[in-house]
């Protein structure tokens, strides 16, 4: 386990760092995945979570509310709280920050049913996701992207639907 990690909401301060992270791992330009970044936080349907350890961003991960309807792109996804993007510095990986990335946004989300899809080769990230709760429930085709994707969803625990109550869900699902 990393010692020294936290994680918080992302702020403008951390969109170089993030951008950084993304075009390493994932390809483009660190100015482009900056503007990207830069939209999802200004988006009131997303969350963005940094992991900060030795006084740096190491991590950050992200999720966006699809509405039932939403069809457009050739989206065949249930409507729903999704998290997507957690993707950790190569040198901070297997140190439990995908982990504290995941369930920091699971905490946000509480009461809530929570989708998550995945390619099917990512083996880590499916096993990351399934040891929090996850488990599979079909394969979606997300908005823009001809591949399917393996579909999971976790179950809100009971206790949370409890504590919530009907208008602290509603207000989560009306962003
Ligand atoms: C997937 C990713 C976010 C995991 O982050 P991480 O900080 O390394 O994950 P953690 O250390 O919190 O791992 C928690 C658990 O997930 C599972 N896990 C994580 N990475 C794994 C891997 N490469 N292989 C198998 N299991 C893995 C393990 O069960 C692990 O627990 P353990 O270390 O006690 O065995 C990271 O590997 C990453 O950034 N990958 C590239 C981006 C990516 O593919 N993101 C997913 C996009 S859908």
């Amino acid at each position: 386990m990393q010692d020294d990690l936290s994680v918080r909401d992302a702020t403008a301060d951390d969109l170089p760092a993030t951008a950084s992270i993304i075009a390493t791992h994932a390809g483009g330009t660190v100015d482009e995945w900056h503007t990207r970044f830069a939209e999802v936080l200004a988006d009131p349907a997303r969350l963005f979570i940094v992991a900060e350890a030795d006084g740096a961003v190491v991590g950050f991960g992200q999720a966006r509310f699809v509405a039932s309807r939403d069809s457009s792109g050739g989206s065949t996804a249930p409507g729903g709280w999704y998290l997507s993007g957690v993707t950790v510095a190569s040198g901070y990986r297997r140190r439990g920050v995908g982990r504290r990335l995941t369930e920091a946004r699971l905490e946000r989300l509480e009461g809530q049913v929570v989708y998550y899809a995945a390619a099917p080769e990512n083996a880590g990230t499916i096993a990351l996701h399934e040891r929090l709760g996850f488990i599979p429930s079909g394969s979606v085709t997300l908005a823009g992207q001809h591949e399917a994707l393996l579909l999971f969803r976790r179950e809100p625990a009971m206790a949370d639907v409890r504590a919530r109550g009907a208008a602290g869900v509603n207000r989560m699902i009306s962003p």
